[in-house]
């Protein structure tokens, strides 16, 4: 949500801020706008309701004065509608300071009310024009030292925030801070940037600074300084974007959702390597750290949305190889109740982005309680991560399109991979080299699946595209992998879909079952439990006895489903644990392909935005 992008150096900076804001368009929003200072020291701003190119038109039709000092910003409305006035930036001081925002300014109402009894004039429903406002008036008020200003604000707000500065009388100065929300420096030769994420600068530089949780960054053409909200200097913690440029772009695929899903060989395969030494699972980021895992009675896994189904699949993997008590919790769920945590519980923490508040919330509340903590993650420099004890990155790279496909099988690895190096540690897995081998063989499979299936399931796609509901049955790891069927549904193709666990199905779900009704199951391998499989089986042959349309997902040479179903998907044969990353496939294939079919934008869904950065 909200996209920021700062630069300072010679070029014109125009380009680069509006290019920055499309590298991070991903994130969701629905105005845009840029402010720049010019060569003669006075400043511009131009902001649009709407997509980018809206903004683009504007600029175009009557440019603004360009100048080398400039700020970008895509705005995800929470206070006040998606208005050209409620768009960023927000100037103050007789228009010749501009101030961004990303996150939400709780006390906003009070510092409102105080301004306006001080004669301040508000333009716009923001709690971000209260900040700039609030800004003006302290330079002012301090004969014109931006740095000691904005210092001052930012200990007065309360929430979250990254909020970016600059003043006509500082050309080449831009003054920003972050409190619960990300910020990132950009680190070129005689100039430096800030973004909300590496995306925003990745095309200029690959080295970058991480700025921490309550801090601020002054740039400069040639020089960064960082310090606390005190005033005190930090030192930022600097590293390398491993992503390209590239990585980011379409690169002839039709949607970045298109070209994720096909990438998911490749995610998986880069989360899995260097993990594996001798036939053990070993991560090096866990190194000396095998305390995280020694003593503990209970681990809790906290996430949101898809990340979330992630951790239901890692449940399943730590309890069974990790043999430790697993329970999976929702962020926002988590955090707002009174959990029974401590020292000898570890927290998992999953995110793609590593921003979203939700999780980060809850990880901070976890360690407060004294838990351990531990995150899976996809984005370098991200805060969920900073905040933990300890980081398993996934390696998908970057996931630009809002629903989450690569990010969730790369984070399944990541989990089995961690289940297996928790098992190790903790002495409940003598010899992993099965299951080392199935993961060794997961790309290769995955890749079979997006070969062998496409066409079927566009098809199948294509001839369902007036179908207004569809559900989804699995049981034990087949069952949040029919909750992420449905979810991909919902958010991109905006039809009704839900999941079930297929045991649930007699205790309610079953009464949605009427003729036609289209139903997807996910049919766990016979090889595994003849049980469980059996129990599938009758579980299909039950929605098949109301007129469901039967859409099998099942393992090659499975024939018990063969009677009872109206379509069959095959994948590869796989261990237990391992099947999700292959059932997963076809269900991401059929949502984005129903989405397609109905003209749909896969890659921005109505709403929704990639990283939820507000609780
Ligand atoms: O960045 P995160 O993994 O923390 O994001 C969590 C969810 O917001 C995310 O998975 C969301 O559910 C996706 N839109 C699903 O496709």
């Amino acid at each position: 949500m909200c996209g920021i992008v700062g630069y300072v150096g010679p070029r014109p900076s125009q380009d680069i801020l509006l290019a920055g804001l499309a590298r991070l368009e991903y994130r969701g929003y629905d105005s845009a706008g840029v402010a720049v200072i010019d060569g003669e020291g006075s400043l511009g701003m131009r902001k649009k309701a709407g997509k980018l190119a809206v903004l683009r038109d504007s600029l175009a039709d009557a440019p603004l004065p360009d100048g080398s000092t400039g700020i970008g910003h895509t705005r995800w409305a929470t206070h006040g509608g998606p208005t050209d006035g409620n768009a960023h930036p927000h100037l103050a001081d007789d228009d010749k300071l501009a101030l961004i925002h990303n996150g939400i300014i709780e006390n906003f109402s009070a510092l409102r009310e105080e301004l306006l009894a001080d004669g301040v004039v508000f333009r716009s429903e923001t709690d971000t024009e209260v900040a700039a406002a609030l800004l003006g008036r302290e330079y002012a008020g301090n004969g014109g030292d931006l740095q000691l200003a904005f210092r001052s604000v930012v200990n007065r707000l309360e929430g979250a925030f990254t909020l970016l500065a600059m003043h006509q009388d500082h050309p080449g100065l831009v003054v920003g801070a972050r409190r619960n929300s990300p910020l990132v420096i950009g680190l070129g030769e005689g100039e430096n940037f800030l973004g909300s994420d590496v995306a925003a600068f990745i095309e200029h530089t690959r080295k970058a600074l991480a700025i921490g949780q309550d801090q601020i960054v002054s740039i400069t053409p040639d020089a960064v300084s960082v310090t606390d909200f005190a005033g005190t200097p930090v030192e930022p913690e600097p590293f390398d974007v491993s992503w390209d440029a590239a990585a980011a772009e379409k690169g002839g695929w039709s949607s970045f959702m298109a070209k994720e899903v096909a990438e998911q060989p490749e995610a998986v395969a880069n989360t899995i390597r260097g993990r594996i030494q001798d036939g053990q699972v070993v991560i090096p980021e866990l190194d000396g750290l095998d305390e995280l895992f020694v003593g503990i009675n209970r681990v809790i896994i906290t996430a949101c949305g898809t990340a979330s189904y992630a951790a239901l699949v890692g449940k399943y993997a730590i309890e069974q190889w990790a043999r430790v008590a697993v329970d999976v919790e929702l962020a926002h769920e988590f955090r707002y109740r009174d959990p029974v945590i401590g020292a000898d519980t570890l927290v998992v923490s999953i995110s793609q982005s590593g921003e979203t508040m939700d999780t980060l919330m809850a990880v901070k509340y976890a360690r407060e309680r004294g838990a351990r903590t531990l995150s899976v993650c996809n984005t370098q420099g991200a805060t969920i991560p900073r905040e933990s004890d300890a980081v398993v990155y996934t390696h998908a790279g970057p996931e630009v399109a809002v629903a989450s496909t690569k990010a969730f099988s790369a984070q399944i690895t990541a989990l089995l991979l961690l289940g297996l190096h928790m098992g190790r540690v903790r002495g409940t897995v003598a010899d992993a080299s099965v299951d080392v081998a199935e993961l060794a063989a997961l790309p290769e499979k995955i890749a079979k699946v997006l070969e062998s299936e496409q066409e079927h399931v566009t098809q199948l796609a294509g001839w369902m595209a007036d179908t207004r509901s569809v559900l989804f049955l699995g049981r034990h790891v087949g069952y949040p992998i029919a909750l992420e069927g449905a979810l991909k549904l919902k958010e991109i193709s905006y039809i009704h879909a839900e999941g079930f666990a297929a045991g649930e199905l007699k205790h309610g779900p079953i009464a949605l079952i009427e003729p036609g009704q289209p139903v997807f199951v996910l049919v766990p391998s016979p090889r595994h439990s003849a049980l469980v499989h059996s129990k599938v089986v009758s579980n299909i042959q039950e929605i098949r006895a109301r007129g469901a349309r039967v859409i099998v997902i099942a393992e090659e040479g499975d024939a018990a489903v063969l009677p009872f179903a109206d379509e069959v998907i095959h994948i590869p044969l796989a261990g237990a644990m391992f099947e999700p990353l292959l059932a997963v496939v076809p269900l991401q294939i059929f949502a984005m392909a129903l989405a397609t079919a109905k003209g749909l934008d896969v890659d921005q869904p109505r709403n929704l935005a990639k990283s939820v950065t507000v609780e």
